[in-house]
C-alpha cells in the first residue's frame, strides 16, 4: 500500500484573500501572508515570495479571481480584468505556467462574461481553484509515472526547488522522489544549493527534512566530483518552458548539470506538467530568460559578500538542450527522446 506523505499548502484562498507561506523566509521562520490585491499578488511573484512555475500560475489565476470578486459594479469590469491580467502579465518572464494561467482564465471570463459580475465572482474562484486542484492530481500522475525510474539505493540529485513549494503541493522532480519513498524505495538525495537564491538550501531541503527523507546538501560545483566518483545515480530537475524539440529552461545552472550528467553516463530527467510546455516555439532559442536584480548575486542571505557596486549578471534561468535530456516526465508518462513528435501530439 502506499503511504500518503504530508503536503504543503503552497497556497489557498481564504476569507476574500490569497494565503500564501512567505518562501523567502524559509527555512528559519514559517510566516504566512494574506494578499488582498492583484497587486500584492504581482509583488509576491516578482519578489519571490512565492516561486516555481506552477505555483506562479496559481497565484496569479487567484490573482485575477480577486480582481473580479473585489469589482463592485459591472461598470468598467472590462477594463480593470484587463488591468489585473497585464499587471501579472509582466511579473516574470520566463515560466509558461504563468500565461497558461493567465490564458485559461480570461477564457473562462470571456466565456462566461454575459452571466454578469456576480455569477462571475464565483465562476473565476471556483477555476481557479480547479486549477489548484488539478495542479496537485498531476503531480501525483508525474510522481507516479517517474518513479519507475528509480530503484532502491538510488541517489538522486535534483537543483533548485521543484517541490510542493514549486507547485500547488507535492511537486513534479520531489514528487517523483516522494512517490519513490511512497512505494518503499530506500533512496538519498543530493540538493544542489542554488545560488543565487539558495531554493535547493533553503526549500528542498526543508521539505524533504520534513518528510524525513534522506538529503544531503552539496554547493552548486560540487555535481561533477561527485558524479565522476559514481555517487550519483540520476538526476531529476522541473522544468519552467520547454519547447518543441525538449529544450528546457530551468533554474540556472541546470544546463551544467545536464552536461555533468551526460559526460558521467548518468540518466537527467525533467519533470514537468503539460502546462510548461510551449508549443509556439520550436526550440528553446527563443525562451525569455528572466534577468534579476545584480544585488541577489552581490549578497547572500542580505548580507554583502562583494564589492557594492561590483558589475555582476544575474540570469534566472538557463536552457538545456533536449538532446541532454534522457526523459521527460509529466502527468501522460514519460516522453524519451527525440521529443518533437510526442511533444506535438501534446499541442492537440
Ligand atoms: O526562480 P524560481 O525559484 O521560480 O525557479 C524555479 C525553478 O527553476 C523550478 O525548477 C521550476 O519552476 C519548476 S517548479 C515545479
Amino acid at each position: 500500500m502506499e503511504k500518503v506523505l504530508a503536503m504543503l499548502p503552497t497556497i489557498s484562498w481564504k476569507d476574500e484573500a490569497v494565503i500564501l507561506i512567505d518562501q523567502r523566509k524559509l527555512p528559519q521562520k514559517e510566516e504566512y501572508l494574506r494578499l488582498k490585491s492583484v497587486e500584492q499578488v504581482a509583488r509576491a511573484i516578482e519578489t519571490m515570495i512565492i516561486r516555481g512555475a506552477p505555483a506562479i500560475g496559481l497565484a496569479a489565476a487567484y490573482g485575477l479571481a480577486l480582481a473580479v470578486r473585489q469589482q463592485k459594479t459591472e461598470q468598467n469590469l472590462d477594463r480593470s480584468f484587463e488591468k489585473a491580467y497585464e499587471r501579472l502579465w509582466r511579473t516574470r518572464p520566463t515560466a509558461r505556467n504563468l500565461f497558461w494561467a493567465l490564458e485559461r482564465m480570461k477564457t473562462v471570463f470571456q466565456k462566461h462574461r454575459r452571466q454578469g459580475l456576480r455569477a462571475l465572482k464565483d465562476i473565476m474562484l471556483a477555476e481557479a481553484r480547479k486549477m489548484d486542484e488539478e495542479d496537485l492530481a498531476i503531480n501525483m500522475k508525474i510522481g507516479e509515472h517517474g518513479q519507475r525510474l528509480i530503484s532502491r539505493g538510488d541517489t538522486v540529485l535534483t537543483h533548485c526547488n521543484a517541490g510542493a513549494l514549486a507547485t500547488a503541493g507535492y511537486g513534479t522532480a520531489l514528487g517523483v522522489i516522494r512517490a519513490a519513498v511512497a512505494h518503499g524505495k530506500k533512496i538519498k538525495v543530493l540538493a544542489d544549493e542554488t545560488r543565487p537564491l539558495l531554493q535547493g538550501a533553503r526549500l528542498t531541503c526543508w521539505e524533504l527534512r520534513r518528510e524525513r527523507i534522506p538529503t544531503t546538501l552539496i554547493t552548486d560545483n560540487m555535481a561533477g566530483y561527485l558524479m565522476k566518483k559514481g555517487e550519483v545515480s540520476l538526476v531529476i530537475v522541473g522544468a519552467d518552458r520547454i519547447a518543441l524539440n525538449g529544450d528546457t529552461a530551468n533554474k540556472i545552472g541546470t544546463y551544467s548539470v545536464a552536461i555533468l550528467a551526460r559526460e558521467h553516463h548518468v540518466p537527467f530527467y525533467v519533470a514537468a506538467p503539460l502546462s510548461t510546455f510551449d508549443f509556439s516555439l520550436q526550440t528553446g532559442e527563443d525562451i525569455p530568460i528572466e534577468e534579476r536584480q545584480p544585488d541577489e548575486v552581490r549578497r547572500i542571505g542580505g548580507k554583502l559578500i562583494t564589492l557594492p557596486d561590483l558589475p555582476v549578471r544575474n540570469p534566472a534561468f538557463d536552457v538545456t538542450p533536449g538532446r541532454f535530456i534522457s526523459g521527460i516526465i509529466t502527468e501522460r508518462g514519460v516522453l524519451r527522446p527525440p521529443f518533437s513528435r510526442a511533444i506535438k501530439k501534446f499541442a492537440r
